[in-house]
């Protein structure tokens, strides 16, 4: 098997343009990084919440894929190409979001149990677009068993890469990957497969690997945010020290970026503090760290607290 290629997983909320660029600073260099999903609007190219994040002064086109989301062909397509004339080698239509404001809509995992409705939309996309355009599924919205009537469709289309959250929507994050499914699926399948879904820890990206011997991509989401120390070990092989100077330089490069572009402390504190959900996990006691963070209401209180905790 060639060798690993790593993606980093779009969590919205978190993986901005600002967390994307401290994170490859700090711990190293993803093959590709997907953006956190870019809704269609009708009339409007791109919705402009979106536009700082996906501005080309803060992302390198050859490696980071601009997601979007939505289920009329004509938005997509429009959306996708404006995508591909700023420089974007690649882009990606997310079938897999479970949230039920979205899927109630058909976007996102609540296109898969309408297997014709894929077919429809797919069949417009590859028939105007001839550059790299992926798709990032779940296995079903309700169950597993959706999907082996999704499988003929997408193997109708030239779709760039697949990858697969092996969860149907209706789990959201909880319960456990469906391994055995992504199995029997995968390998029906005609395309470039990169797997997605709880790779928490080395050991369990050897799992993975051992067993699914044909796969050589790989998308980290949750997993690497709580340790961005991960990357380096899964590359090399070798356990990689968890130097929390790195962490803390990390840290203060996206509370600084952050506290330029965001308006107000509220949405600041917001968004450290869901960085912090992750993190926390790399300290002694995460539960007292989150809670210790949690608490704070002002800048400079939160700026304390963050002293205490890296000492
Ligand atoms: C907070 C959060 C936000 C997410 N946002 C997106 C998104 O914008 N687009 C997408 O395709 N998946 C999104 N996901 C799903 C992840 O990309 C990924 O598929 C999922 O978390 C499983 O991978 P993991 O176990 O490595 O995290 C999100 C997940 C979380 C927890």
């Amino acid at each position: 098997m060639s060798r690993n290629i790593f993606y980093l997983a779009p969590l919205r909320g978190v993986t901005d343009y600002i967390f994307r660029n401290a994170f490859e600073t700090h711990f190293g260099r993803f093959d590709y990084l997907l953006t956190p999903f870019i809704p269609t609007v009708k009339g409007i190219v791109v919705n402009p919440s979106h536009i700082k994040d996906i501005a080309l002064e803060h992302n390198n086109p050859l490696r980071v894929i601009p997601q979007i989301i939505g289920n009329n062909a004509d938005d997509i397509i429009m959306l996708a190409r404006h995508l591909y004339s700023m420089g974007y080698a690649s882009v990606n239509l997310n079938m897999g979001c479970p949230h039920p404001q979205i899927t109630r809509k058909k976007r996102g995992s609540g296109m898969l149990p309408y297997p014709d409705f894929i077919d429809a939309i797919l069949s417009r996309i590859y028939s105007s677009i001839k550059q790299p355009f992926s798709v990032k599924v779940r296995l079903g919205l309700e169950s597993v068993d959706e999907f082996s009537l999704v499988i003929p469709v997408l193997n109708k289309y030239p779709i760039h890469e697949i990858t697969i959250h092996p969860r149907t929507g209706a789990q959201m994050y909880d319960g456990t990957v469906d391994l055995d499914a992504f199995e029997k699926y995968y390998r029906c399948l005609k395309h470039t497969i990169c797997y997605n879904g709880d790779l928490w820890s080395k050991q369990d990206f050897d799992t993975c690997r051992r067993r699914f011997d044909t796969v050589n991509r790989w998308m980290l989401g949750r997993g690497v945010t709580q340790d961005p120390f991960m990357l380096e070990e899964l590359r090399s092989g070798v356990l990689v020290k968890r130097d929390l100077a790195t962490v803390r330089s990390f840290h203060d490069e996206i509370f600084n970026r952050s506290r330029e572009r965001l308006c107000g402390p509220a949405h600041l504190l917001g968004k450290m503090k869901e960085l912090w959900a992750y993190i926390a996990n790399l300290f002694d006691d995460p539960h007292k760290v989150l809670k210790s963070v949690q608490k704070q209401s002002s800048i400079d209180g939160y700026s304390g607290v963050v002293d205490r905790i890296f000492g």
